[in-house]
């Protein structure tokens, strides 16, 4: 594991990072939001498929929504998360919509898709901390979800507030991840 940067590359990489303390005060702007899933709208996808879905929770809105998504996410994710004033559920279709058979990159696709929101976001200052935590079953008994779609991961939204805690991030080294001898 190393720390050195190997390359340069765009701000918005070095920017990015999930955080664990969310400014409960600070609420995230509906034109944020519907640039955030714009930037997901335009991920690459098997076939074009696009088979990546968001249940979304606003903690602002008197829908519920926000109060059901932080019970579908594992307790130890809940304990920072309810600080997130957006947190969203991602979903994957199993089966391609063009011809009903299976979709085996779907998710592939859903992580495509939450990358390039979390981009976005960060882009706009924001912070998004993405969970694999969740309770799949809890999503399925809380939220109608259209048969063929699975619960996958969580995404917490929000402002960062500044705190003394700086953790070392750590990433392996590109000879580790890359065959070939270009490194
Ligand atoms: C698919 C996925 C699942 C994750 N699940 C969790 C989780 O359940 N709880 C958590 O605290 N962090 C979770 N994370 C955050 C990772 O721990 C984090 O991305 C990683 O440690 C690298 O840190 P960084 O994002 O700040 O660079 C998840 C990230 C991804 C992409």
């Amino acid at each position: 594991m190393k720390n050195l940067i190997e390359a340069n590359v765009m701000d918005v990489f070095k920017q990015r990072s999930s955080t664990y303390h969310y400014d409960s005060d600070c609420a995230v702007s509906k034109a944020d939001l519907r640039a955030i899933f714009e930037a997901g709208r335009w991920a690459m996808s098997a076939y074009n498929d696009q088979p990546w879905r968001y249940i979304l929770g606003i903690r602002d809105e008197d829908d519920g929504a926000w109060d059901k998504v932080l019970n579908c996410l594992v307790e130890p994710n809940q304990q920072w998360a309810q600080n997130a004033p957006v947190l969203m559920i991602g979903l994957y279709k199993t089966h391609y919509e063009f011809n009903g058979e299976p979709n085996g990159t779907a998710i592939h696709d859903l992580g495509a898709a939450s990358a390039f929101m979390t981009l976005e976001a960060t882009n706009r200052g924001l912070s998004v901390h993405q969970m694999g935590g969740i309770l799949p079953d809890k999503v399925l008994e809380l939220f109608e979800v259209e048969d063929g779609l699975v619960p996958l991961t969580a995404l917490a939204i929000g402002y960062e507030v500044e705190t003394m805690e700086q953790p070392e991030r750590v990433r392996k080294p590109l000879q580790d991840i890359v065959s070939g001898s270009v490194f």
